[in-house]
């Protein structure tokens, strides 16, 4: 599996916090009530958590990294945090809504997060998620491809990342019996903070599985090539402007009084 547990939280926190400020807008498609029970998969330091409480919400959060979860705790000792693989987490708890942002992109199983999710869900529970959609970060990805590619690297073979089509997901989904209320894919051009460091911190946070087996100074000159490629066409006045596309999903699990398309309620 492909999915990564090396993260640095502080660094994630310090420089990729943008990841949960851009989450925010996507509270918005769930609209958390009071009282309800809210799973946040793939909650990283928690921040969103906190985001959904208030509202009022009762929220826990599950994570693939123990340093995230770590961090996670210490921010929040209020929420319930753990450490668990979504593809394969089950919980007999039956919550009222799942909730996920930028954290699917990393999960190479789709099938089998979508059946946790919806094992998770109580009957007339709610999906929202938002995730790396077709195309994103295209131009990143083709950077990193002809770099890797005069060391003998594949960056296909050795991405992390799982970027579906709308029509793709929402097909998963209704296999799986939701119902999919809502589906965007949209493109968002994301701005990193740091100035010119600022795609260097994103490789550094995001791109280590492309970068195995090489040593620090290959690594280095591998971001210094693939940053010479992106400038003309990403570094905009001072800042880093990555080629973001995304996917929001919003999707129910029908009811028991709530099967006309005859989904497995
Ligand atoms: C993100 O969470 O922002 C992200 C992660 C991997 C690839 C692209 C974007």
């Amino acid at each position: 599996m492909v999915q990564t547990n090396q993260w640095n939280a502080g660094l994630y926190d310090a420089k990729m916090s943008f990841v949960s400020e851009y989450g925010k807008g996507l509270v918005d498609w769930l609209q958390p009530t009071p009282g309800e029970s809210i799973l946040d998969v793939g909650c990283g330091t928690g921040d969103l958590c906190a985001q959904l409480s208030l509202a009022g919400a009762n929220v826990a959060g599950i994570d693939f990294s123990a340093a995230m979860i770590e961090a996670a705790r210490q921010k929040y000792p209020q929420f319930a945090f753990e450490v668990a693989d979504a593809h394969t987490y089950r919980t007999d708890a039956s919550y009222d809504a799942v909730f996920s942002n930028a954290a699917l992109h990393w999960m190479k199983r789709p099938a089998e997060v979508v059946e946790t999710i919806w094992l998770a869900l109580a009957p007339g529970g709610r999906f929202v998620a938002e995730f790396g959609g077709h195309g994103n970060c295209g131009q990143i990805t083709k950077a990193l491809r002809t770099v890797l590619a005069r060391k003998g690297i594949s960056a296909d073979e050795r991405s992390p990342w799982y970027f579906p089509s709308i029509g793709a997901y929402t097909i998963l989904l209704e296999k799986q019996g939701f119902h999919v209320v809502l589906a965007s894919h949209f493109d968002r051009p994301t701005v990193m903070a740091g100035g010119g460091l600022g795609l260097s911190h994103w490789l550094n946070s995001f791109c280590s599985p492309f970068f195995a087996g090489l040593s620090s100074d290959e690594i280095q000159q591998v971001c210094t090539d693939v940053t010479d490629i992106l400038r003309p066409a990403l570094f905009q006045e001072g800042h880093w402007v990555l080629d973001y596309k995304r996917i929001r999903v919003l999707a129910h699990k029908k009811s028991a009084k709530n099967t006309l398309h005859g989904g497995a309620a």
